[in-house]
């Protein structure tokens, strides 16, 4: 055998043995598979001479080195994922005609877990929310429900959200997170008074990612077959009980280990102790909103007056084995809905559905939905086409709809729902806006514990507030929330309870 002969030899051993986890041999190959002489050494010319530009091997591997990272998500950069599954308990076919909700169905999962503001190698210690976000593999197409760990959001409006989340951010100047900023920003949104109070309670730091509860936060609605609308909240209720952290244990646990609630769902799945939720619905009906004194669609109001009811549970057991190819390449969208579920017209949804799918294809490309982490296990059909990446079987020259050759029909079941429509376009608040009654509710329930650690936790960063106007206007949201927390809170940042009372209304 001639040399050549060898290395096409060694070429096709190559090509043998990809996908062969356990091969013994496996030769290196370049991206086009063929063999690799020598990885140590760069091409020279001579003993003292310079590298040689057509050393493939070397240039191939910087530019591949060079590109290995892509943009991180503008928010929640930092997360673990999951896989699992969920299985449907409850017949709830008068609600909706999704079949992931067919009682006894079984459906494959995605969870992603993640923290907020900070950036991908940041501490899971911090006081952020936990992003709960599911993939549902269903035999209809991929649903995902993109919630958080927390029942509700600081803004009604997705207008608000780039500045609100700019205000979190480090700072532009310093890099710095400053509540100086966020606090400044927060003073003209009393809305977010209920998120705050959640916030800097002990729910502000979760234990880990198994011992939270996750919630789809917006309303969303459900169809029959026959078309009726209802309107939906969805609540994961973990099955291994809440726990959260101080401020003294996060910052102990924090010098010892930035990954820990990380490490300890990779531990539990290790040693086959899978995590658990519940997934919890409350519903109402269109024809109750008028009677309340709250908008049932903003994501800053939970819907304390609705009973929840058990509809399936959900078993987290594998973790992935490439964390960028799955976790940092996961897509989840709140515009990947399947027939039976549809966003309501909460506007902070509705900003979403458009924003989650537009930044991954900025972050991942427009085929991020061929990636085998985000594909829908059903057949994909449709005439979307080409752009980078794409992997898509496109083998017919009829590339539009309708055809008389190769027709792909449409379903009269996945039509959207219909809703009667009144009123003028308008650009305006919406009318209940009821800012305060249930950040007082959740205060009222937390115990003594809780209620003076939600009050030390505001004080150590409303206390680094140096304008006095932000500081009292946050105090005042506070105190029109239940007078105990306001007062409390002012004496804690030496405020000035009459100046308080006199912004209160
Ligand atoms: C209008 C308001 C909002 C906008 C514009 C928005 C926008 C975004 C964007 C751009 C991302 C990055 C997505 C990616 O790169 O893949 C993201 C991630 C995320 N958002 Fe939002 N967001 C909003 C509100 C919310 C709310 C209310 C929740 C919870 C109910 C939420 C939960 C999440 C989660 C869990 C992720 C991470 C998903 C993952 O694990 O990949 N967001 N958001």
């Amino acid at each position: 055998m001639n040399i050549r002969m060898k290395k096409l030899g060694i070429a096709c051993l190559a090509i043998t043995f990809i996908g062969t986890a356990n091969a013994e041999i496996k030769p290196l190959t370049r991206d086009n598979g063929a063999a690799v002489g020598d990885n140590q050494n760069s091409y020279t010319a001579g003993e003292h001479g310079s590298v040689l530009l057509q050393d493939v091997q070397l240039v191939q591997k910087l530019q591949r080195f060079a590109r290995e990272r892509i943009p991180e998500r503008v928010v929640h950069a930092r997360g673990t994922g999951v896989h699992g599954k969920f299985v449907a308990s409850k017949d709830i076919r008068h609600l909706s005609k999704a079949k992931v909700f067919e009682k006894g169905t079984t459906t494959p999962v995605f969870v992603r877990f993640s923290t907020v503001i900070h950036s991908k190698g940041s501490p899971e210690t911090l006081r952020d929310p936990r992003g709960f976000a599911t993939k549902f593999y269903t035999n209809e197409g991929n649903w995902d429900l993109v919630g958080n760990n927390l029942p509700v959001f600081f803004i009604r409006d997705a207008i608000k959200f780039p500045d609100m989340v700019h205000s979190l951010k480090p700072s532009p100047v310093t890099n710095k997170q400053d509540p100086n900023r966020f606090f400044d920003f927060f003073s003209h949104v009393p809305e977010s008074t209920h998120m705050l109070t959640w916030l800097y309670s002990d729910y502000g730091i979760p234990a880990n990612l198994r011992q939270t509860d996750g919630w789809g936060v917006h309303a969303y609605k459900l169809i029959n077959a026959k078309g009726d609308v209802s309107y939906v909240k969805f609540h994961w209720k973990t099955q291994q009980g809440i726990k959260n952290l101080t401020v003294k244990q996060a910052a102990e646990i924090q010098a010892k280990d930035f990954s820990h609630a990380t490490n300890d769902m990779y531990e539990n799945i290790a040693a086959g102790n899978y995590p658990r939720w519940d997934l919890y619905i409350k519903v109402k009906k269109e024809s109750e909103f008028a009677n309340l004194d709250y908008n049932p669609l903003d994501a800053t109001k939970m819907w304390l007056d609705t009973k929840e009811v058990k509809i399936g549970t959900m078993t987290l057991n594998r973790m992935p084995t490439n964390f960028f190819q799955e976790t940092e390449q996961a897509a989840f969208a709140p515009s990947n809905i399947v027939p039976g579920i549809e966003p309501s017209e909460d506007r902070l949804l509705q900003g979403r559905v458009f924003s989650y799918a537009d930044t991954q294809m900025y972050r991942l490309g427009a085929n991020h939905m061929q990636l085998p982490i985000n594909r829908a296990k059903v057949a994909v059909n449709n005439w979307n086409q080409d752009g980078a990446g794409n992997q898509s079987a496109q083998n017919s020259d009829v590339n539009y709809q309708p055809s008389r050759k190769d027709n792909r029909t449409e379903n009269q079941q996945a039509r959207y729902s219909s809703q009667a429509q009144t009123g003028v376009s308008q650009q305006k608040k919406i009318a209940k806006e009821n800012n305060f009654s249930q950040a007082g509710v959740l205060y009222r329930n937390f115990s003594n514990d809780e209620k003076s650690n939600l009050i030390s936790n505001l004080a150590s960063d409303l206390g680094q507030v140096k304008d006095n106007e932000i500081k009292h206007i946050i105090l005042s949201f506070f105190y029109q929330a239940d007078m105990d927390l306001g007062s409390k809170l002012t004496k804690a940042v030496n405020g000035n309870l009459a100046k308080v009372k006199s912004l209160s209304k």
